[in-house]
């Protein structure tokens, strides 16, 4: 059975429905990702796996235990880094993370142990002594992940935990992710930045208005909307040279859907699962065009959100 089992979740906040009938499971050992916009539901759904939340309609399982039955055991396993940032701003990075890892019961010395790993984990080691107040925003949020991880959760729901930091924390929260997943844990990962998602989530499910529109890899997803890329080459056709006869012969390569040329463009759409980028450019070279500019365009996770509803993702 899946680590995480969600079926026809509903939740309510009076008149609105913020979390309409989603279901999706979660296997052992893996990344999922939550992807939708502002409103979408990402936030309400973690916070009724993590009991949180109540909830008006649905099921949902963790590790074989039913959230309605065994909220405590279930409360044990889990990990939570909310979205807004709790951690207390009178206490010091070391005693902060403290705190949350004896609420789950940690004592004496695999306290100590597991709180200067966690924070050793998330780069904060040298600011053991420090208080929130003086660290900076992306100090914060490291810490409010230690904060969620120190007690050695199995299952870690990070809901957006890269917002407002900067480049170098953003990639080490990442790795930190990545390095979570490879020690054996399953996470739950939510974001509206569609390139972190993909970066990081074995399985990705996008949701809007409180409804998931698609579930899958993120090559499934993409190729829900195509599995072909553009290739556009930009070059100078020598006088004489016959441009028809060479589009053809572009045509009748593995993998090529479709060739346009206008003007100095020539455009080659290819099959993604051949990827002919490089057969194609050794084709304009072995007929000694030159190549002055070459763009190619893959559809990506955005592309999938806007043909479903007409929107962007941001
Ligand atoms: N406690 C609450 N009371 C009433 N409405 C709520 C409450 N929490 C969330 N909502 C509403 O439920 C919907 C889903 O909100 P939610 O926070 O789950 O979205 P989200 O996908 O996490 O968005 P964001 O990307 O902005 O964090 C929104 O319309 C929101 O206004
Ligand atoms: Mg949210």
């Amino acid at each position: 059975m899946s680590y995480v089992y969600v079926e026809n979740l509903v939740k309510k906040y009076g008149d609105l429905t913020a979390v309409d009938h989603i279901s999706f499971t979660v296997e052992k050992g893996e990344i999922f990702g939550l992807l939708g916009p502002n409103g979408a539901g990402k936030s309400t759904t973690l916070n009724v796996i993590t009991t949180l939340t109540d909830f008006n309609k649905g099921e949902v399982i963790i590790n074989g235990l039913d959230i309605r039955k065994d909220k405590s055991q279930i409360k044990q396993i889990i990990g939570m880094v909310p979205q807004d940032i709790a951690i207390y701003n009178h206490l010091s990075a070391y005693e902060n993370v403290k705190f949350f890892a004896s609420l789950y019961g940690l004592r004496g010395s695999r306290l100590r142990k597991n709180v200067l790993e966690a924070l050793e984990f998330v780069g904060l080691s040298d600011k053991i002594k420090e208080k929130p107040k003086n660290m900076s925003g992306g100090m914060r949020r490291r810490l409010n992940i230690a904060c969620g991880i120190a007690h050695d959760p199995r299952l870690i729901v990070l809901d957006e935990p890269t917002v407002g930091v900067d480049t170098q924390s953003r990639e080490h929260i990442l790795n930190s992710i990545r390095q979570l997943r490879d020690r054996g844990a399953t996470v739950i990962y939510t974001s509206h930045y569609m390139q972190e998602v993909e970066e990081i989530c074995d399985r990705i499910a996008i949701i809007d208005k409180g409804k998931m529109i698609a579930l899958g890899t993120e090559r499934e997803l993409v190729s829900m909307v195509t599995d072909v890329k553009s290739i556009y080459v930009e070059t100078r056709i020598p006088a004489g040279f016959d441009r028809e006869a060479f589009c053809k012969k572009l045509k009748l390569m593995p993998g090529v859907k479709a060739v346009k040329a206008e003007d100095a463009v020539i455009r080659v759409d290819v099959s993604i699962e051949q990827n002919g980028t490089e057969r194609i450019i050794q084709e304009f070279l072995n007929h000694r065009l030159p190549i002055d500019n070459i763009k190619s365009e893959v559809p990506n996770l955005d592309t999938l959100f806007l043909t479903l509803t007409g929107r962007e993702l941001r």
